[in-house]
């Protein structure tokens, strides 16, 4: 395994993210953690987050295999709260085709959020498929497959403190 980014510096990113974030909302805000590879990010982040925060999670699937995005992408767990009137931050891992968070944009959307932004930990641009708006991305990486720090291969790496790249 190949370190692409270390754990040092993923936690300075997410705390200037966070300082980020809270410049642009002055009142509650309410972070909405995608399953499964965001739960780490969106806990360093939270932790780093000054003022009061709530938070819910929700976990989405792609029909499509391992490394590759379909675009088609199926709800698995909905969130627990309404999103009616809130400030609201979408947490996630990474967006590669930007086809899952497009498809996520759109069903919160309509469920009447005060405004809604996005938090991504990782971005890769040269994959995108559809223009997607992220407002806050922690790094911006080549088109390698990584893993850790949530992300995982086949549900493993999930563990690491860093992001590798698999050999
Ligand atoms: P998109 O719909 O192509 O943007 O896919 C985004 C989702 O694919 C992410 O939320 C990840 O779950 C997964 N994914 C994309 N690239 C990687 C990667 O390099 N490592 C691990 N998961 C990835
Ligand atoms: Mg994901």
């Amino acid at each position: 395994m190949q370190t692409l980014i270390s754990a040092d510096d993923i936690q300075a990113r997410v705390r200037s993210l966070a300082g980020e974030i809270r410049r642009d909302h002055a009142g509650d805000l309410h972070l909405v953690c995608v399953l499964k590879g965001a739960f780490m990010f969106m806990a360093d982040l939270i932790r780093a987050l000054p003022g009061t925060t709530s938070i819910d999670f929700m976990a989405l699937s792609s029909y499509g295999k391992s490394t590759n995005s379909s675009g088609e992408v199926r709800l698995l767990k909905d969130l627990d709260f309404g999103l009616e009137g809130r400030e609201v931050i979408i947490v996630e891992d990474i967006v590669d085709t930007g086809l899952t968070l497009t498809y996520l944009q759109d069903i919160l959307r309509a469920r009447g959020p005060r405004s809604l932004r996005t938090a991504c930990l990782l971005s890769k641009p040269s994959r995108r498929k559809v223009d997607v708006a992220v407002e806050y991305i922690g790094f911006t990486i080549e088109d390698k497959f990584v893993v850790g720090y949530g992300l995982d291969y086949a549900e493993k790496h999930r563990n690491l403190p860093f992001i590798g790249i698999l050999d």
